[in-house]
């Protein structure tokens, strides 16, 4: 059960050395197995434990042990675990578990002694606490990785950001963050505003139909909950009627007032919405994020989280590591994502986020997966900065420091 668990964390049995074996020969019991899991048999005594953990310890192929005691034949449990202990102490290094399938007094007991490694009642707790250890030295071992710098307009998100603060807003608009994603090389879709019918026609019939109509408001940021997202409109003349009832459904809702305008979109062809962003996390800081996106954030929470700023190798073990990357890497027939575009917008989100450190939150959700060309497209994207912080860092556009605008 011991072996079945270790095997299941995805580690390996030790090759026990021929030089070790022998030795193993010599003292055990003709029964005993010295192939490993080792085997001395019931009715070993204490000093067989100590002579077989102090040769198994020496070998080198041998990273980490587990020494299994049952109740039998009079020994006493506590003191096997005292020599198991006084071996190990002569390896510091190496990792023992001692597992005894003992009375819970056993437990009692050493809560109240110097011990010097873990035990545990079951075989299957020291193997998880094996694969923590394993999982500890692979992330010791994995390459630094390198926290690339893109070239971006960082003005142009000051300014931004900016001019909300100064009308007393620490949530940007759609507009605005779509803006900001774009200053900072992040792929958006082809996109406009308008702020009546004949602009929304003319950027309608530029982009080229079918579009995405969307509402961009200094007040309301949840689009399609009050109607404000209009997808696949095919032609100018849909295009019209969905702008007069967006309208009229916005008025009739009492949302006009914080109205910028409306976003006319290209309708990005894809079906794969993931989500990728920033949360602030009280001891953290910015921890970057990124998982399956659109209506199934909420309901499958598969997203991944690394402390910002991110390495390209953060970036490549992000998109790996949630479930969602089997859709990424395309199933039947559908194409596969372009996965470096892909960590490349984790990491110019990073980047931007390392650049203006009072951003509370941001979120792009959908970064949609083109079905053309396999790219993740920003389609709409949420900011919230902390307004102090924003003020202290950038000034205000009145020019004080200390306005309370
Ligand atoms: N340009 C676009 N191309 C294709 N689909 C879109 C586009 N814009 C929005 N959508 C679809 O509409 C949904 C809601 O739009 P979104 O802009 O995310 O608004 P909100 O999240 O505020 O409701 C998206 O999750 C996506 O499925
Ligand atoms: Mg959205």
């Amino acid at each position: 059960m011991a072996t079945d668990a270790v095997c299941e964390y995805g580690m390996q049995m030790a090759k026990i050395s021929d030089a070790t074996k022998e030795k193993l020969r010599s003292f055990l019991p003709s029964a005993a197995s010295v192939k490993n899991p080792i085997d001395m048999i019931a009715s070993a005594p204490i000093e067989h434990y100590k002579q077989t953990l102090e040769t198994v310890i020496a070998d080198e192929n041998v990273d980490m042990i587990m020494v299994i005691y049952l109740p039998f034949l009079g020994l006493k449990d506590i003191d096997v675990a005292k020599a198991v202990m006084e071996i190990k102490a002569q390896y510091p290094q190496k990792p023992v578990i001692g597992v005894f399938m003992t009375k819970s007094e056993f437990f009692t007991a050493l809560s109240d002694m110097n011990v010097n490694m873990p035990f545990f009642m079951y075989a299957e707790e020291a193997a998880d606490g094996f694969n923590r250890l394993n999982q500890q030295r692979k992330w010791m071992e994995r390459p630094q990785g390198k926290i690339p710098c893109y070239g971006v307009d960082r003005a142009k998100v000051e300014k931004i950001i900016k001019s909300s603060i100064a009308e007393g807003r620490d949530q940007l608009t759609t507009l605005e963050s779509i803006d900001v994603l774009q200053a900072y090389g992040i792929r958006a879709c082809k996109y406009g505003l308008a702020t009546n019918e004949e602009e929304v026609v003319t950027l309608g019939n530029s982009i080229g139909y079918p579009v995405v109509m969307k509402m961009t408001s200094k007040t309301t940021s949840h689009k399609t909950d009050v109607g404000g997202v209009r997808v696949n409109i095919q032609s100018e003349e849909q295009l019209r009627a969905e702008y007069k009832d967006l309208i009229e459904k916005l008025t009739e809702k009492g949302l006009i007032e914080g109205l910028e305008g409306v976003i006319i979109q290209e309708m990005v062809k894809g079906n794969r919405e993931m989500v990728c962003g920033i949360a602030t996390d009280p001891q953290y800081g910015p921890m970057m994020m990124f998982g399956l996106g659109g209506v199934f954030v909420e309901a499958l929470k598969d997203v991944t989280f690394r402390i910002a700023p991110l390495t390209d190798q953060d970036a490549a073990e992000m998109v790996k590591s949630v479930k969602a990357y089997k859709l990424l890497q395309g199933a039947r027939g559908t194409k596969p994502a372009d996965m470096q575009q892909i960590e490349e917008t984790l990491l110019r989100l990073s980047q931007l986020v390392n650049d203006f450190k009072f951003i509370d939150e941001l979120d792009i959700n959908p970064l949609l997966i083109s079905e053309k060309t396999g790219e993740g497209i920003a389609v709409d994207g949420r900011i919230k900065v902390r307004m102090n912080e924003a003020k202290e860092a950038l000034g205000c556009e009145c020019g004080s420091l200390t306005c309370s605008c």
